[in-house]
């Protein structure tokens, strides 16, 4: 058995956009090895049932358990919003969220309290952003959209097209109204739409990247448990539980070099 902090830090995603989180993850802690699970035979989280994303959820984190993990961070932000009580209670590993992060981001970030959240249906849904904003920032005024459509696109790798910065339009139009001065980009989608929202909602409001926030919260964490890595080349290997080809395709398209992927399928 490796000891403690050689073993692999558990990177958990409905599929493929959480590789943002695990590109941040790779840059602030190099020399741990990552193992990324994208659950493609599920995807998308965001139009599901709080029940339903809890128990896929919840075999990925196991499988991952049972691979050695050390620590698991849970980058898909609907299974942060409805899955990570849960995780937390049933695993015996430190489990790590964006949603926290990302609201104690926006919080340090607001200068007048007005907080805009967008994200998935079940993460608005949710209120989980809003809930953990209001823990660090009780007179938080926030305003919430759901933006399904940013998904496909953003894994059809349009993220410069006029067809993108028209439905960015519509879906941000509220947001505007609202005079927030900042706003979480809360899904792994979106950051990689940083500057068709940024021309959207103006340069006036400040972004919020969740994938940076929990790497540095991660970072923090691992050190806390001694658990962090300071040594070693930083290996990853990659699951997909449908689809690996298609995950190979569009993680190239996202710009992350992946080399292979193996298939994992759950019965659930
Ligand atoms: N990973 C999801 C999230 O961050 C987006 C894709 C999905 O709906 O599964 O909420």
């Amino acid at each position: 058995m490796k000891s403690a902090s050689r073993r692999p830090i558990g990177v958990f995603d409905s599929g493929i956009g959480g590789l943002t989180v695990l590109r941040a993850l790779a840059r602030r802690l190099p020399h741990e090895d990552l193992i990324y699970f994208g659950d493609t035979a599920h995807v998308p989280y965001g139009a599901k049932s709080p029940e339903a994303v809890t128990r896929y959820s919840l075999a990925v984190a196991r499988f991952l358990e049972k691979e050695g993990v050390k620590a698991l961070v849970v980058a898909c932000n609907t299974a942060s919003a409805l899955a990570l009580p849960t995780l937390k209670k049933k695993l015996k590993i430190p489990v790590l969220g964006v949603i926290g992060p990302g609201a104690r981001a926006a919080a340090g970030a607001t200068r007048g309290g007005r907080v805009g959240i967008i994200g998935t249906e079940a993460t608005v849904a949710s209120g989980a952003y809003v809930e953990a904003l209001r823990r660090v920032l009780p007179k938080a005024r926030t305003a919430s959209t759901a933006c399904p459509l940013f998904v496909p696109l953003v894994e059809e790798g349009w993220w410069s097209r006029g067809v993108t910065e028209d439905v960015a339009r519509e879906y941000l139009g509220p947001i505007k109204k609202a005079k927030v001065d900042t706003l979480i980009l809360g899904c792994t989608h979106y950051p990689l739409l940083k500057p068709i929202i940024g021309r959207v909602v103006g340069s006036k409001i400040r972004l919020i990247d969740s994938a940076e926030e929990t790497a540095k919260e991660t970072e923090a964490r691992l050190d806390k448990e001694g658990l962090l890595r300071r040594s070693g080349k930083g290996r990853r290997l990659f699951y997909a539980s449908d689809a690996p080809k298609r995950f190979l395709r569009v993680a190239r398209r996202l710009g992350v070099n992946v080399k292979s992927v193996k298939l994992h399928p759950f019965d659930i």
